[in-house]
C-alpha cells in the first residue's frame, strides 16, 4: 500500500458542524491548506485524499450499496450486468466507476463538471472509463451528446452527488433523458431531501416521477452514507429502478 503523502488536521470550532461544511487542513508538498468537505476541486488534487476523508475516515459506503443493490436488481431479469452501459453522472474521481467495472458493467463513462475529477479518475483509476466528460448537464455541447447518443447508455448511476451545491434536478432530468428506456436508474439522496419536508425539488420530483409514470421505483432503502465530522451518521436513501419514458425538462417543480 502507498504510504500518506499528505497529514490532516481538524482545526478546532465552537459551531455546529453541518455535513459538506466540515473543515480540514492538509498538509501537501510542504504547504498547509485549509479545505471543506465539498471543496472536491482541492480535494481529489491530492492522491489519495478523497479516499481517506470520507471512506477511512467517515466510512462512506454509498458506491457499494448503491452498485451492490443495482446488480441484485439487474440479476433478478434476464439481463447481467455485462450488458450495462452506463452514464455515471457526478463522477467525481472514479469510486463507483471502479465499483460498476468490478461488477462486470460493458461500458462507464464518467461526467463532472470540475476538470479536476477527470484528472484524478485518469490519475487513480486509469482505463475505468471509456470516456470523462467535464461538462455541465444543462449545457452539454453538441459534440458530447452526439457522442452519447451514439453509447445509447442504457443506465444512469448518480451516488453522492444530488442536492446540496451538487446536481439541481433540471441536470438530473436531462442526464435521466440521456438513457434509454427501459434503462436502470441507480442513485442515492440525503434522506431529507426525500421527505415531505424537502425544497431541493428532489422529493417532488421523484413523486411526480412515479406518479405520471416516468419511473418504475424498484428499491428504496434508508442506510447509512457516512458519518458527519461530529460523529451524526447521515442517513441517504438508495434508490434503483427502471426508466419507463423521458421527464418533460420543463416540468414545473415548484411547492
Ligand atoms: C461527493 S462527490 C461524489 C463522487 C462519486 N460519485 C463518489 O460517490 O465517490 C460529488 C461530485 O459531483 C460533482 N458535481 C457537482 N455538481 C455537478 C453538476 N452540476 N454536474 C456534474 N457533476 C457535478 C462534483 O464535482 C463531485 O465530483
Amino acid at each position: 500500500m502507498n504510504k500518506r503523502k499528505f497529514k490532516v488536521q481538524i482545526p478546532e470550532t465552537d459551531d455546529d458542524v453541518l455535513q459538506g461544511e466540515e473543515q480540514f487542513i492538509i498538509e501537501y508538498n510542504g504547504e498547509k491548506t485549509r479545505v471543506r468537505a465539498h471543496d472536491y476541486d482541492k480535494i481529489y488534487t491530492v492522491p489519495g485524499l478523497y479516499e481517506y476523508l470520507f471512506y477511512d475516515k467517515y466510512k462512506c459506503k454509498s458506491p457499494e450499496v448503491v452498485c451492490s443493490l443495482l446488480e441484485k436488481e439487474v440479476n433478478k431479469t434476464s439481463m447481467a450486468t455485462s450488458d450495462l452501459k452506463v452514464l455515471d453522472v457526478g463522477a467525481g474521481n472514479g469510486m463507483v466507476g471502479e465499483k460498476l467495472k468490478s461488477t462486470g458493467a460493458d461500458t462507464v463513462v464518467g461526467l463532472d463538471i470540475i476538470e479536476e475529477a477527470a484528472e484524478a479518475a485518469e490519475r487513480d483509476r486509469p482505463g475505468v472509463y471509456a470516456d470523462f466528460f467535464t461538462e455541465d448537464l444543462t449545457r452539454l455541447p453538441d459534440s458530447v451528446k452526439e457522442k452519447l447518443e451514439k453509447l445509447s447508455p442504457n443506465c444512469l448511476t448518480v451516488v453522492a452527488a444530488l442536492g446540496f451545491d451538487d446536481i439541481p434536478p433540471d441536470a438530473f432530468i436531462e442526464a435521466y433523458n440521456m438513457i434509454s428506456e427501459p434503462g436502470w436508474v441507480a442513485f442515492n439522496i440525503k434522506d431529507e431531501f426525500y421527505s415531505p419536508d424537502d425544497r431541493t425539488g428532489f422529493s417532488l420530483l421523484i413523486d411526480r416521477m412515479l406518479d405520471d409514470g416516468f419511473f418504475e421505483m424498484n428499491v428504496k432503502k434508508r442506510y447509512r452514507h457516512r458519518f458527519c465530522q461530529d460523529g451524526t451518521p447521515l442517513h441517504y436513501y438508495a434508490v434503483i429502478g427502471r426508466k419507463k419514458k423521458d421527464i418533460p425538462v420543463n416540468m414545473v417543480l415548484s411547492y
